[in-house]
Formats: structure tokens, sequence, C-alpha cells
């Protein structure tokens, strides 16, 4: 049970509520809140507004009556009316004292989930022989801080990587590769990738334009290659459908080739994970191809409960608020994408027992997630095996573009691939970081160039995951590489630099303050010691929203709040030996804080910069 002041706060005026309003109070919310100002305490309670209405009393009666009725003995100072009936509380110095000296432990106060379980992250999802682009980051980066975070409050949690490893694209490349003559044992990406983007120019049809030319009179020699194109595109489109079929029904030889085109896409995935620091291995793949052995029973399960519907020799799925149905199985009695997601759904609730799923996948495929969950939930499927509710919840991410709000480019002007961007990144991070070594007084002067590498790759990282990380993930976001490495503003390198700086407060001080009675009684101790209480519930609030930029919101107010403290409130010089040492303590506990909350960001917190 969390019994933080807050938290106490709102049971006694609850209990206070009761005893004031009886049953009119019943349900009602103290709102009991942070105040909004220094000035007015630390926090306040709202709920004498409410309750008076409720009441027919006047509100600041009503607050009066609830001063008298609540005990905080030993949480409060006697409490004062404001305004209307607002009820300003201030914590007494030994109950901010004692609530930061509770948290002091090795998990800072952060709270289990009550109701903890296996929750499925299905992030990443790259698509094999194609390169991974930034969408795919901004999957993996978001997947992994959400994976950190549910961990942190006691989950289970299954990072599952769903490949798409099994369609019509990478028949595609597949048959381009082999029509090549390509030596798959030879392969490598930028073979892949070309072979996928002229198999893609290969299978298109350009049926506008054959249109166009004839309506225009073009010319019998224009209209001939724009006739000759298209038939190559569905001779093309014809043979790539073979190959599929040929790879499902389990040709060996085709397989074969096609584990290559895997493994090649795959290397470059872990290449770009273990460079970005995310926990995503092959153990966690789980493509689209492990489902194929269970898409025909999916269909059999949404038969038998009357959901799928025949329509001009295709199964779809209706909904009667929707204009248009699911299709999951096409007329030539292919499966689809929505096939696959609904196996994956069947395995992760009533295999893997999850009580909860977690799309991180593009705001654009909104459609498809709110289609698939429904039908999920029609089938039974949102109940697992244990009998217990499952969520399932697309958490959506929009669009990287570029300083132009244009999709991204390199600075050579080419489309970004994830390499070239973490390439530029690390060399930025390293260029700032050897830069700032060379001044005597930095902490980092004389270190060796191994040691000086590491920390720049950490900032360059750390800048570009806390940038897709500190805003809110539904938003498109901008690729800005020159404020993203930036040590001033919001960005990672601020943090990080500010966590660096307590480090070396601490290491000069050669004191953490460990077990120092602590005293708070300037008003910037007080606002850091509030701010440190709120570490649980920011934990919780950014687990139970999804929401990882609530943390580096936090963060940024706890470093902040540290820089406030650190210059109102000298740490070497005192004044007593007794003060010192409080003050040492208050910083190795927000430093504590914040290398746990860079943590959960997955963002590397060097000790010196
Ligand atoms: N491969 C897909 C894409 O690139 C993303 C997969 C997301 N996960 C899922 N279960 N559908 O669009």
């Amino acid at each position: 049970m969390n019994m933080d002041p807050e938290s106490r706060l709102r049971r006694a005026f609850e209990a206070a509520m009761k005893q004031v309003g009886g049953d009119d109070a019943i349900g009602m919310d103290p709102a009991v809140r942070p105040a909004g100002k220094p000035e007015f305490g630390d926090f306040q309670c709202n709920g004498a507004l409410g309750l008076a209405k409720r009441l027919s009393r006047p509100p600041r009666e009503v607050a009066q009556a609830l001063i008298d009725a609540v005990d905080l003995t030993d949480l409060c100072e006697p409490p004062d009316i404001a305004g209307p009936g607002f009820i300003n509380l201030r914590l007494s110095p030994q109950a901010l004292a004692g609530a930061i000296e509770a948290m002091d432990t090795p998990d800072l106060g952060v709270t289990p989930d009550d109701d903890p379980g296996v929750v499925v992250i299905d992030l990443c999802g790259v698509n094999v022989a194609k390169q991974m682009h930034v969408g795919h980051l901004r999957s993996t980066i978001i997947g992994d801080a959400l994976a950190r975070i549910l961990e942190r409050i006691g989950h289970d949690v299954h990072r599952e990587n769903h490949l798409g490893d099994w369609g019509l694209p990478i028949a595609m490349v597949l048959h381009q590769l082999r029509s090549d003559g390509v030596d798959l044992n030879a392969l490598d990406l930028p073979t892949l990738d070309e072979a996928y983007r002229s198999a893609q120019a290969i299978a298109r049809p350009d049926h506008a334009g054959l249109d166009a030319a004839r309506a225009r009179h073009s010319g019998p020699h224009r209209i001939a290659e724009l006739e000759a194109q298209n038939e190559g595109a569905m001779a093309a489109r014809g043979a790539a459908a073979e190959t599929l079929v040929n790879l499902q029904a389990g040709d060996e030889s085709l397989r074969a080739d096609w584990q290559k085109l895997i493994d090649v896409t795959m290397d470059a995935v872990q290449d770009a994970s273990d460079r970005l620091g995310v926990t995503l291995g092959p153990e966690h793949n789980c493509g689209e191809s492990t489902y194929r052995t269970e898409l025909q029973g999916v269909i059999d399960h949404l038969q038998a409960c009357s959901m799928a519907r025949e329509d001009q020799g295709a199964l779809v799925v209706d909904f009667p608020d929707r204009e248009r149905p699911l299709l999951v199985r096409k007329s030539d009695g292919g499966f689809l994408y929505a096939t696959t997601d609904l196996a994956a759904i069947r395995r992760r609730t009533q295999v893997t027992d999850a009580i909860e799923c977690i799309y991180v996948v593009d705001a654009r495929q909104k459609d498809h997630f709110r289609d698939v969950f429904d039908a999920a939930d029609q089938a039974g499927w949102c109940t697992n095996a244990g009998g217990h509710t499952v969520q399932l919840r697309h958490a959506a991410f929009g669009s990287v573009l570029g300083p132009d709000k244009r999709p991204l480019k390199t600075r050579a002007g080419t489309n970004a691939t994830l390499a070239s961007l973490l390439d530029e990144a690390i060399d930025r991070g390293t260029t700032e970081v050897r830069r700032r070594s060379e001044s005597e007084a930095s902490p980092t002067h004389g270190l060796s160039d191994e040691a000086l590498n590491q920390i720049g790759r950490a900032v360059g990282i750390g800048a570009v995951k806390y940038a897709d990380l500190s805003g809110d993930a539904v938003k498109d976001y901008v690729f800005d590489m020159d404020r993203m490495v930036a040590f001033e503003g919001d960005t990672g390198p601020y943090l990080q630099y500010a966590h660096a700086r307590m480090c070396s407060i601490l290491r000069r001080a050669e004191d953490d303050g460990c077990g120092a009675d602590l005293r708070l009684d300037e008003p910037q101790e007080r606002q850091l010691a509030l701010g440190l209480l709120k570490w649980d519930a920011t934990v919780h609030a950014a687990a139970g929203n999804l929401q990882p930029h609530r943390i580096a919101g936090y963060l940024r107010e706890i470093a902040e709040a540290f820089s406030a403290f650190y210059q109102a409130c000298p740490v070497m010089q005192a004044g007593s030996d007794d003060r010192k040492r409080s003050r040492l303590r208050l910083c190795d506990l927000t430093r504590r804080v914040l290398a746990d909350g860079l943590n959960l960001l997955g963002v590397e917190a060097p000790e010196r910069m």
C-alpha cells in the first residue's frame, strides 16, 4: 500500500468527507492535489466545494467542518481555507523528512502494480528484406521504454517482434533475386534492399499512365511501351504469387533461400538494437510466418461463432457501426495481415495467458487495430485462458519528419536509413564530449579515448532516444539532430549532464549522506523533496497511460528543482556538518531517481560528462 503524503491526505479527507456528508459523500473525490503554487502550501484539498453543493451549505463552512473532522496528526501544519473553500495543506517538516526517509530504499518508493501479470509488447515489427527505417526506430525505442516501465512495476513483459516475413512482398524479392541469379550466400543488405525496390517497381503496372497515353493519343510507340510494362508487371506479380504459394506449401529450396533473406535482415536489426541499447534479440522474434499453421484455425473459429460471412468468394467480418468489413480471407484462399494479427492475439491470450497486449505501431494503422481488436473480442479472445479480462491496446505513434517537416533525409540527401542516423548521432555526441573534455575543469579531462568514445556514444544515442520519448508519441515528430544533441533545453544530454553533475558533487564530497538526518527547511529543499515524492505516481501514470513522456517531463522537473536547490543551498559550505550531510543525502537520492528514470527511458546515465 502506498503511504506517500498525498495518498495519506487523500485517505484522511475521504474519511472526513464521509463524517461530514454521510451518505451524501459516497463516491465523492476529496480532490487532493499538489498545490498550484508553493505559496499555497504543498497540497490542496478542493473536495469541500463539491460536497457543499450536495449538502446545500456554504463551501467555506463545509471546508471548516472538514478541517475539524480530519485527522492530520503528524502530517500537516494547521491548514487554512482560501478563496471559495480550498483547503491549503503544508506538510510538517517531520512528515516531509519521514516520507523522504521512507522512499530512500533501493526501489525508491515505486510500488508494484496491484494486478501484475504477463504483458505482451509488440514492438519493432520490421519487414524482412527491407532496410529498417525511422518508423521502426520509433516502435523499437518506445516499445523498449514501455517494456522497462511495465517491468519496473512488476509485470512479466514479453517483447515480441512481429516481423513481416510472410507475404507477397517477400515473395516478390525472392523471385527477383532468383531470376537475377544473385548468389544468396553472399547476399548483403544493400543488394537485398535494391532487389526489393526493383521488384516493387517491376510489379507496379501503370494503368493510369496507359489510359492517359491512349486518351492523349500519345503515339503508338509510347502506348506499346506502357502496354509492355503493364504486361511485365502482371507477369512479375503472377510469378511472385506462384513463389509465395510454393513457399507457403513448404518448397524446401525456397524455404532455404527465404531463411537467407531473414538472416541478412535480422543481422542488421540486431546491430541497430545493440547500438540503441534496447533489449531485443532473436529470442523475441515472433514473425508472421510462425502463425502460418494457426490461420486456418482462426478462420474455423470465426465461422463457428458465425462471425464471418462470405462475400464474393472472400471471407469478411462485419461491424454494425462500420462501413467496411474486415477481410480475413481473400477469394483466392490467401490469408491477410489481419488474419495473422488475429492468430497472434489468440496465441498471446489463450496460450501465453497475457492480461494485456500492447501494440507499438504507427498511428496510421489505427483502423486496422480497431477492427482486429473488436473481432478478437467477439471471438472471445479478450478473456485469457485463466479467465482474466485482457486489454488490447494500440500505443500509436506519429511519423518522423525532417526539420523541413517533410519525410526525413540524411545529410547526403538520401532517404534516411536507421543505420545512417545512428552513425550520425554517435558522431555528433562524440564530437561534443571530446570538445568539452578539452577544458581542464571538465570531469572528463584526461580520460582515455576509449572512455570518451563510450560517453560520446551514450550521449548521441541518448539524444536520439530521448527526443523520441519526450513528446507525446502519437504526434508527428521532427527529427532535428542539432536540437537533440544540445546540452541545454529539453534534451537527453541535458538530463544526462544533470545526473553527471550530481555524481561529481558526491564524488568530490566523498560522502553520499547515507543515514543523515534530513533537514528540509529551505523552500528549494522542500520543493525538491516534494518532487521526489511524486516518482511512484509518475511511473504508474506512465505505465497506465502508456506514456513514457510523462517520465521525461518528470525528470526535467526534478533536474530543474535540483538546479534551484543547488543554487540556493550550498552543500559543501552548508554551515554545519549535519546540514551538509542532509543535503548530500538529498543529492544522492535525486541522483538515483534521475538514473532510475533515465534507465526506464533506456537512456544511459554516464557518471562523468
Ligand atoms: N510489419 C508491420 C509494418 O511495418 C508492423 C507490424 C506491427 N505489429 C502487428 N502485430 N501488426 O507495418
